[in-house]
This record gives C-alpha cells, sequence and structure tokens, in this order.
C-alpha cells in the first residue's frame, strides 16, 4: 500500500532528514520552460521541506535530446526518481511495455485520482495491468498564435482554412515582405505537419493513421503532404537552427504574421515575455481545425528501482493534487486535467482552452507521444528531412508508410 513518507517515517521513529532525503526529477523543462517546474517543485517543498529536489533537466524542445539521455540512464541501470514522459504511445508503447514502470493504481485509489482525472485520460496511461503514470497537464497542439496589431497593419485575419492561408493570406504578406508562418527546428516542422493533416484529413482519418486502418501512402495523405509542401512554401528559410522560442520571437517581433505551436508558447508569452493575453498576442485552431482540439499530456512515473522510492511517491502525489497543479499549469500554459481545477487561476487563453477541451472533438498529438510508440516518432524525423531535401509528398508518404510498416504501427 502506498503511504506518504512521512506517515511511515513517523510511525516507525524516524525522521526524513535521516532517511531517504533526495528525488531526482528528470525533464525537459530548462531555460524558459522551467519557472513552471519550479513553482511545483514550490508546492512540494513547503509540503516536504525535508526532501531534496535533484531537478535533473536536458535542454532541447520536446524533448529531442532528453528522451536519449533517459534511454540511456533506463537500459544502464541508471534510472532517475522520476521523469518527465507523455500519456499514451511514448509511456504505454516504450516504457510499460518493457516492464519498466511500476503500477501506481494505489497512488490513484489512496488519493481519489479515479474521481477527479476524466476517464479519457486514465486510459491514456492504463493498460489491463495497471496505471503508470501521473499526469499534470493538457496542451494542446493545433493552435495559431499572431499579434492582433500586426494583423490589422498587414490587412489580413485569421484563415479560416489552408485554401484560404495559400490563396490569399500568404500572398498577402509576402507582397510586404513579412514571413507568412515562422518554423524552426526540424520537430517544430513535425508540429506544423500534424497540423495540417488533422486539417486535411479531418479527425477520423487522421486517427485512423495511428490504428494502422488508413496507410500514409492513401491518396488522401499524400495530398495532405502535398498541401504540406505548399504550406512549407510561405515558411521563412533559416528555419533549420531556430529554436520553437525563437520561431515564436519572430511572430512577436514582427517579422513573421503567424507560427503554429503547442500552448507552452502561450507559456512562454506570458511568464517569460509577460505578454497580456489577446492584446500581446492572439490564438486561434489552426487553420481548418476548429472544434478539434489535438492534445497531448505530460506526465511523471516511477521507474522500477527508482532511487527512493517512498520519497518518490511523495513527489507523484504533490504533482497530482490540485494545488500541484493549479500553481503549475498557469505558468506553464497548459491546463489541469483534474476535473476540480480552479480556473479562476488561469489567464484568458487557458480559459478559453479549458472551453474548448470540454467541447471539441480531441484527437492525439503524434510529435508528443500520444497516438505513436516513439520509434515511429522519431523515425519520423527522417521523414520529414526526406520531405525538406525533395520536396516530394510521395516520397514521403512512402517512407512513412514503410517506417509504420517496419515498427508495427497500431499493433
Ligand atoms: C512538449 C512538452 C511540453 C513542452 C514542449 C516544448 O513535448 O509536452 O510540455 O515542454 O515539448 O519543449
Amino acid at each position: 500500500m502506498l503511504k506518504p513518507l512521512a506517515a511511515i517515517l513517523t510511525a516507525a521513529g524516524m525522521t526524513l532528514a535521516t532517511a531517504q532525503s533526495e528525488v531526482e526529477i528528470f525533464s525537459w523543462w530548462a531555460g524558459d520552460e522551467a519557472p513552471a517546474l519550479e513553482a511545483l517543485i514550490d508546492v512540494f517543498e513547503a509540503e516536504n521541506p525535508d526532501i531534496e529536489i535533484i531537478n535533473a533537466t536536458v535542454t532541447g524542445g520536446s524533448g529531442v535530446n532528453a528522451r536519449a539521455v533517459l534511454k540511456t540512464r533506463m537500459l544502464g541501470g541508471d534510472p532517475p526518481s522520476s521523469f518527465q514522459v507523455h500519456a499514451g504511445e511514448e509511456l504505454i508503447g516504450t516504457w510499460v511495455t518493457a516492464d519498466r514502470m511500476e503500477d501506481l493504481t494505489d497512488l490513484f485509489e489512496e488519493q481519489g485520482w479515479m474521481d477527479v482525472f476524466p476517464e479519457r485520460m486514465i486510459e491514456q496511461i492504463s493498460t489491463e495491468d495497471g496505471i503508470w503514470s501521473v499526469p499534470v497537464n493538457i496542451h494542446r497542439s493545433n493552435v495559431l498564435w499572431y499579434v492582433p496589431g500586426n494583423l490589422d497593419e498587414w490587412g489580413v485575419s485569421v484563415p479560416a482554412d489552408w485554401d484560404e492561408f495559400l490563396g490569399e493570406t500568404c500572398p498577402t504578406l509576402q507582397g510586404q515582405g513579412v514571413t507568412p508562418l515562422a518554423i524552426g527546428q526540424n520537430w517544430t516542422v513535425q508540429h506544423l505537419w500534424e497540423s495540417v493533416a488533422l486539417a486535411e484529413l479531418g479527425p477520423e482519418q487522421y486517427g485512423a493513421l495511428w490504428d494502422g486502418s488508413l496507410a500514409f501512402n492513401d491518396p488522401a495523405v499524400v495530398d495532405a503532404f502535398a498541401t504540406f509542401a505548399d504550406v512549407m512554401e510561405c515558411t521563412n528559410d533559416d528555419f533549420a537552427g531556430l529554436s520553437w522560442q525563437q520561431a515564436t520571437d519572430r511572430v512577436v517581433g514582427g517579422d513573421a504574421a503567424f507560427n503554429i505551436m503547442g500552448d507552452w508558447a502561450a507559456g512562454y508569452m506570458t511568464t517569460t515575455l509577460e505578454l497580456e493575453p489577446g492584446e500581446g498576442f492572439g490564438w486561434a485552431a489552426s487553420p481548418g481545425t476548429d472544434g478539434h482540439f489535438m492534445w497531448l499530456s505530460d506526465s511523471f512515473g516511477l521507474p522500477v528501482g527508482a532511487p527512493n522510492r517512498d520519497a518518490t511517491i511523495e513527489w507523484l502525489r504533490v504533482a497530482g493534487s490540485k494545488a500541484g497543479q493549479d500553481a503549475f499549469n498557469p505558468v506553464k500554459g497548459s491546463i489541469s486535467p483534474r476535473l476540480d481545477s480552479d480556473l479562476s487561476q488561469y489567464n484568458a487563453y487557458l480559459q478559453s482552452a479549458a472551453e474548448d477541451w470540454s467541447s471539441d472533438v480531441k484527437v492525439g498529438s503524434l510529435v508528443h507521444g500520444t497516438v505513436a510508440k516513439e520509434t515511429f516518432m522519431s523515425e519520423f524525423a527522417t521523414v520529414i528531412e526526406i520531405f525538406l531535401s525533395t520536396g516530394s509528398a510521395e516520397s514521403a508518404a512512402n517512407a512513412a508508410q514503410a517506417i509504420a510498416t517496419q515498427v508495427g504501427l497500431g499493433q
């Protein structure tokens, strides 16, 4: 049975200081992404003054570098106490399948979380054999960001779909020397791809890609790649070296009109850049995806053999708590998955995201681990590389299908 460490130790006549007193939390929330995690750590430390948090981060947006380091550590028998992992296939298809995680069902029952987290969320972190992580947030992937005053100045409005963007918005902006759509390094291009694919395929066909019932070389998907090729003509050429924050900076600085990024961009713009939602920046569903919420969730789990297991369970308890989540999420740019979250503590953007989450059709993100096992996810970077160097929708679609077959996507 999982009990808070403090209670166990008190019963045994011990103090925390004399026992397990360090918890190493592994994530990619460094630099601009650090403040939200620090807010959660503050809640933890206030409740557990005798447990020290070792905040181990590996920089690199969307975990491109952190996941590689994590793999080395996990396979080398040196797991951190707890690590950031996306709910869904990134967790289940990688670490749970390999028997590397502990079942947290007891913790969920003890904390009353079975009723507090939505069923859909619990499903994403569960198998028949258990519940495998604690979700701390819900992020939205398909968001279009812009600066309202700049759009007025350039005489463009938010495009409803890609036809409008390609036919009107993009040429109008290019005619004024403005980059229509800012992108950054490879994973942000993949991120753009998933929004374009959702718009062009619709939620059902997009979803069918992940259970293997729609092939990537199906003509509908090849067409989506072709639209993606046209969209890429409206982006900045120097994207390869830019971080997601630098792509956002292009929009905020008035060099570019739009950017499609997850709503951690809202966290960056409010927390780091101190912009006011609605004035400093505006948002809309990415073109053609109104009413569709492409979601992902960051979570923390308990690896088998985690050092300081009991103290780590205390970390997981705080990570799942209302106090922890309502401190973390308003800073992070995400909403809490908890049904009892106090929305009055969230800004106007996040309140609108919460409303959309409750009413929109939900689909999972590829790039951020919800729908496809990690082997496919990481190989998809190669598909985008092939696409960027050949510009061929068919080659990219064929390469994606070859990888899907090889990794057994949907099986
Ligand atoms: C996502 C993660 C977000 C944010 C983003 C940019 O994968 O879920 O919380 O950190 O990467 O790094």
